[in-house]
């Protein structure tokens, strides 16, 4: 079987160490990969969003199954474009990928498929926008429909906020186009986790939940990131809580994305407010987390290819996973600076010592190799992931790791996985 990983990032890097390690594998390209990649996987210098030359890629190398890591291409049809070539694909149509890229789209699916989730409204029109939030009050949540990298969302503890937000969003189109269309939607409170499970079109199959850190500071503090660090599994999330989840948050829209000719095939990424009144749907991406993809691709003992392939043929049904009894968990080291302006290629030494801690493997995810040195070349540039049997004892070791590193340009948080050490795990 010859696999190609779409993406550059850390969660690409942790699919092409998983995949490399399957026996069914003749050949792994990754484009365009970054230094770590390349040495799991051949790196290809193809831009994850040149979807076409990804196609004509595949198809002269007789791909076996394309596995696309970010949205962007999915939203652009990459999924889409290799099934016409005839190219299996794991990953959803750009019209299921719409469940991420609009997010009154969404909403609209998850109405439909009766999943529990924050009430809303959509809006073009402001004086409605600003009427609705008049009449339902703060706390309220205030959306841009469309991707807003992952800033266009509100939320407003006062009336006054939730008015500025829609001026913000709306009249000073501050995320462009985005903002054209806002949902306003119900606060949650609660505890939040994200939830992965793998479709077919008609199946699904619980991979993990997990819990990501997205501010950059400790103590949760400052703003927001892509993910400064995730675990798994977290203690929020019991197998009675996960199959729930399935119940009433993956397997329904499954069903209702099938009725609705837009089948969903490829990972599924839930975010879940755990509420007192138990799990609600807070939103959907079409994609595996990163930096959570880091942690379940440490934790899943089975072979990642066959799973991935029954994925892409809509052979899902009876398909169980296998889990090692370990916790894992992942400390993003990000260059100073970030989610700001940030110092490019910096040299980052003692990687090899780094990965030689018990139960340490160091992944890439904004790198390149320079006159056979590493240097870095994006914001989140390293994800150093660990497995232990508690979590104390993996963020041990991911710390001992990060300690062994010589980059006195990177920085990490100190505190990964805070609220399942303070439960005493
Ligand atoms: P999103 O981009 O939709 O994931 O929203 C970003 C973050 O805003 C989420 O991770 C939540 O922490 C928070 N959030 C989004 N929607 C709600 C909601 N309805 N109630 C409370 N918090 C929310
Ligand atoms: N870590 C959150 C995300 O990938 O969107």
């Amino acid at each position: 079987m010859k696999v190609l990983v779409v993406g550059s990032g850390g969660r690409e890097h942790a699919l092409c160490w998983k995949l490399g390690q399957s026996p069914l594998l003749t050949g792994l390209y990754c484009a365009p990969g970054n230094a770590g990649i390349a040495q799991v996987a051949e790196c290809v210098a193809i831009n994850a969003e040149a979807v076409d030359d990804l196609v004509a890629f595949a198809t002269a190398k007789s791909i076996d199954l394309v596995v696309v890591g970010p949205e962007a291409p999915l939203v652009a049809g990459l999924a889409d474009k290799c099934r016409a070539a005839g190219i299996k694909v794991f990953g959803p149509s750009a019209a299921a990928a719409e469940l991420e890229g609009s997010k009154g789209f969404m909403k609209d699916m998850a109405a439909k498929a009766g999943i529990p989730t924050a009430w809303y409204g959509r809006f073009t029109d402001m004086e409605a926008a600003r009427a609705f939030v008049r009449a339902k009050g703060a706390p309220i949540v205030v959306k841009t429909d469309g991707l807003a990298a992952g800033k266009g969302v509100v939320v407003a503890m006062t009336l006054d906020e939730a008015l500025a937000a829609i001026d913000m969003m709306m009249g000073d189109k501050v995320f462009g186009a985005a903002g054209d269309e806002l949902v306003i939607e119900e606060f949650l409170d609660g505890e939040e986790c994200s939830f992965f499970a793998l479709c077919d079109g008609t199946n699904a199959v619980a991979l993990a939940a997990a819990q990501d850190h997205k501010r950059v500071g400790d103590g949760d503090t400052g703003p927001n990131t892509g993910g400064m660090g995730a675990y798994s599994p977290t203690p929020v999330v019991t197998p009675e809580l996960q199959t729930r989840i399935m119940d009433t948050c993956i397997l329904p829209l499954v069903r209702t994305m099938a009725a609705e000719g837009k089948p969903y095939a490829g990972v599924l990424f839930a975010g879940i407010m755990v509420t007192a009144d138990g799990p609600k749907l807070l939103e959907y991406n079409v994609r595996f987390g990163d930096p959570e993809c880091q942690v379940l691709m440490a934790r899943l003992k089975s072979d990642l290819a066959p799973v991935l392939m029954a994925g892409a043929e809509g052979r899902l049904g009876g398909v169980t996973l296998d889990w090692r009894d370990d916790v894992a968990l992942v400390v993003v080291m990000a260059a100073k600076g970030y989610p700001g302006p940030y110092e490019k290629n910096t040299v980052i030494g003692g990687l090899d010592q780094a990965g030689r801690v018990e139960g340490v493997t160091v992944l890439h995810a904004g790198t390149a190799a320079r006159d056979g040195k590493v240097v870095a070349t994006g914001g989140r540039v390293l994800g150093i992931t660990a497995i232990g049997p508690t979590v104390s004892e993996a963020r041990r070791r991911a710390y001992e790791a990060v300690d062994r590193l010589d980059w006195p340009e990177g920085f990490c948080r100190r505190d990964i996985a805070w609220r399942a050490v303070a439960r005493g795990l």
